[in-house]
Parts: C-alpha cells; sequence; structure tokens
C-alpha cells in the first residue's frame, strides 16, 4: 500500500481565510492537536508576512517534536531569512518556497518573462540550499500553467536542490481529469522526478478541490496539502478529513493510505472551528453533525437492522461516539421505540405505543427535530392517563 504524505497548511493558508487571524497561543494549540492526529508536515505561517507570525512560526517550531515544521517564503532572500529565524529549534525544519509560473501572473503580477521567473526561482532555492535541507518548491498557479513550462521548472528545481515540487491549482480551476494530467505528464516527462516527491495543492473555487487531490493521487502525486475543515482563501483548501477518510474507506480503489490517526479527525475539526471561529455546516463530509445523522424512517430501520446499509464508515472510526437517529417527521415507529427505550421507557403497552407515535407525528409536522426533552413531555404528559 502506498504512502500519501500529508502536509496540513491549516496555519498558514487555513488562516488566511478571510476573518480568521489565530495568536501564537492558539496556534500553538492547533500545531499540537495536528502533531496529535499524526500529520506528516505543518506548515505554521508565512514568517515574512509579520513579526507576530514569525513569533508564532517560532513558537510552534519549538512546541512540535514529531512532525516536520514548515515556513512559507517568497523566492527572495528577506523572505527566506525570516523563515530561518522562525524555525530556529524546530527538530524537523523545511523552507516552503514559491514563484508563480502561469502566464496571467507572469504577466500581470510578477511583470517577467519564463526566462525570469526559472532565473529567480532558481537563485531563490539555490540561496536556500545553504541554509535548509529540507526544501519545497511551489509553482503558484501551475494550474493554469503551460504543461511544457511545469516540466521546465520542476526540473530546474528538482536541479536546483527541492526535495518536494508541489503543483497548485491555486485558483481551483481544474477539472480532476486536467488536474491528474499534469501529474501525468510530470511523472513521464520529468528527468529525476523519481528522486523527490510531487505534491498536490487544490483550491475549491468550483468545489473540486477533494475529487482533484484524488486525482492527483491516482496520477503519481506523493502528498496532499489541505486544511482541516477545508478552511482557506476564498471557498478554501482541499479538506484533510476528506482526502483522508477517502483513501481509508475505498483503500481498494486507491491502494494508497495515510498514517493519520483517525480518531483525532474529529477533535481536531472541533478544535480548528473553535479557534478560528468558522463553523462547520451541518452537511459537510466526515465531521459536519450530521454526517453519521439519520432521520427518514427507511434508513433508520436499515440502520437498526445493520449499519452497513446507510453508513460506508463508522463514526467512531473518526472520533466521534455513535451515529444518531434524528426524529423528524420523516422518521418510523422503529427510531420512535428505540429512542424512548434509551430514555428509559421500554415499559409501553402497544396502545400506549401507539398513542405516543400519534402525538410524535403531529408534534413532528410542526418541527423540524423532535428532542428528548420532547418525548419525555410526550410520555409524561398524554400517557400517565392511559
Ligand atoms: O494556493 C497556492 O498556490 C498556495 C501556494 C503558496 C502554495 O497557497
Ligand atoms: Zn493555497
Amino acid at each position: 500500500m502506498r504512502k500519501i504524505y500529508i502536509f496540513d497548511t491549516t496555519l498558514r493558508d487555513g488562516e488566511q481565510s478571510p476573518g480568521v487571524n489565530l495568536n501564537t497561543k492558539e496556534k500553538v494549540e492547533i500545531a499540537l492537536q495536528l502533531e496529535k492526529l499524526g500529520v506528516d508536515r505543518m506548515e505554521a505561517g508565512f514568517p515574512a508576512a509579520s513579526p507576530g507570525d514569525l513569533a508564532a512560526v517560532n513558537a510552534v517550531a519549538r512546541a512540535v517534536k514529531n512532525s516536520t515544521v514548515i515556513g512559507l517564503s517568497r523566492s527572495r532572500e528577506q523572505d527566506i531569512d525570516a523563515v530561518r529565524e522562525a524555525l530556529i529549534g524546530a527538530q524537523d525544519p523545511c523552507l516552503h518556497l514559491f514563484l508563480a509560473t502561469s502566464p496571467i501572473h507572469r504577466q500581470h503580477k510578477l511583470r517577467m518573462d519564463k526566462g525570469q521567473v526559472l532565473e529567480t526561482a532558481e537563485a531563490a532555492i539555490r540561496y536556500a540550499k545553504k541554509y535548509f535541507d529540507k526544501i519545497e518548491f511551489s509553482l503558484e498557479d501551475a494550474g493554469r500553467t503551460e504543461l511544457d513550462f511545469i516540466c521546465e521548472v520542476t526540473a530546474m528545481a528538482i536541479r536546483a536542490g527541492a526535495k518536494v515540487v508541489n503543483l497548485p491549482d491555486t485558483v481551483g480551476y481544474l477539472t480532476p481529469y486536467e488536474y491528474g494530467n499534469i501529474f501525468k505528464t510530470v511523472k513521464e516527462n520529468v528527468p529525476g522526478v523519481e528522486h523527490i516527491q510531487l505534491s498536490a495543492h487544490c483550491h475549491d473555487d468550483l468545489g473540486m478541490a477533494t475529487a482533484n487531490a484524488l486525482a492527483a493521487i491516482l496520477n503519481g502525486a506523493d502528498q496532499i496539502e489541505g486544511t482541516i475543515n477545508g478552511i482557506g482563501e476564498r471557498a478554501g483548501n482541499t479538506a484533510i478529513e476528506e482526502v483522508v477518510m477517502a483513501l481509508e474507506t475505498r483503500q481498494d480503489f486507491f491502494q494508497a493510505k495515510t498514517s493519520l490517526v483517525l480518531s483525532e479527525i474529529y477533535r481536531t475539526s472541533r478544535l480548528v472551528s473553535k479557534l478560528t471561529g468558522m463553523p462547520v455546516p451541518g452537511n459537510k463530509a466526515i465531521i459536519g453533525a450530521n454526517a453519521f445523522a439519520h432521520e427518514s424512517g427507511i434508513h433508520q430501520d436499515g440502520m437498526l437492522k445493520e449499519k452497513t446499509t446507510y453508513e460506508i464508515m463508522s463514526p467512531e472510526m473518526i472520533g466521534v461516539k455513535e451515529s444518531k437517529l434524528v426524529l423528524g417527521k420523516h422518521s418510523g415507529r422503529h427510531a420512535f421505540r428505540e429512542n424512548l427505550t434509551e430514555l428509559g421507557y421500554d415499559q409501553l403497552s402497544e396502545e400506549q405505543l401507539n398513542t405516543a407515535f400519534a402525538k410524535f407525528k403531529e408534534l413532528a409536522d410542526k418541527k423540524k427535530n423532535v428532542t428528548e426533552d420532547d418525548l419525555r413531555a410526550i410520555i409524561e404528559e398524554k400517557l400517565v392517563d392511559t
């Protein structure tokens, strides 16, 4: 089974979510939880962005012992020096350099031609090599870069000494087929690619970040970059929990696995949501409140007979206590009886149960969810005299 490395960027790209600002203490708290989750690598921030971020990255670097800690840097010496300072004390430091390669970025943002992009990136990698053993180089906006130029820049980065080359779909523009094809092309055409790792970094502007990351894996990517809960710039990044659970649940298909501690997924998700102030939508895959909740009578009946009828993974795997049978207007007698039993009402006669069920359906028509308190009220108030 092939190992897929997980590069978590919750503390950098995730923190770039509009409205999110994590202080040093919060970054360290999340970093320690990411370490428990078992991420291979974590990007702690962008030290050149502010003295506060440099200090926060340094605090993370000193606190984390079992994951590689990474600092982001533009392809310029002052940024690289800021990462050097920020990663003092790190057990396993890594520099993440980037430079845009797409025609749109070359023309409008960098005002550089292809030759200048190659020269600038190479000079940065060679300067960084004096101080860092581990360097990842990212071709920003690789998704909209000419395929032959992607190959040319990747070959240069390998020669200059990068250990990981990242090919990001920076603006979430590509389809899985197109993104997978970039990896296939690089794997087949770039000399020396077998000596480095290729990384995928996707954004969710068209809702395809997870699908694109999985397509990259199918075409040879060794590492997936993403964030917890999929937070990040604009519509966010690949949600790590989605990729990890897709690989876990469909090992038969992907033949690849991460080394994450799955039972820490839910706890990590809650912590990130709390400290970033970004709520997790109820229907969010894997970690949403409804991900293991069943409302319809048909589904509840199936669940009570055999859980795999409507669940492809168990909530316990990701650290959620149990599935929920939510009572609403679609629920049936089986789930109703099960809920009453759990509340201790297991001695009702058939007639009492029928009366209570009719009352419950009346209430469920008026209310989205019928709570435990509602059930108690139905039983205590309506059935006492029956
Ligand atoms: O989306 C992107 O291209 C990035 C780079 C800095 C890797 O976040
Ligand atoms: Zn990004």
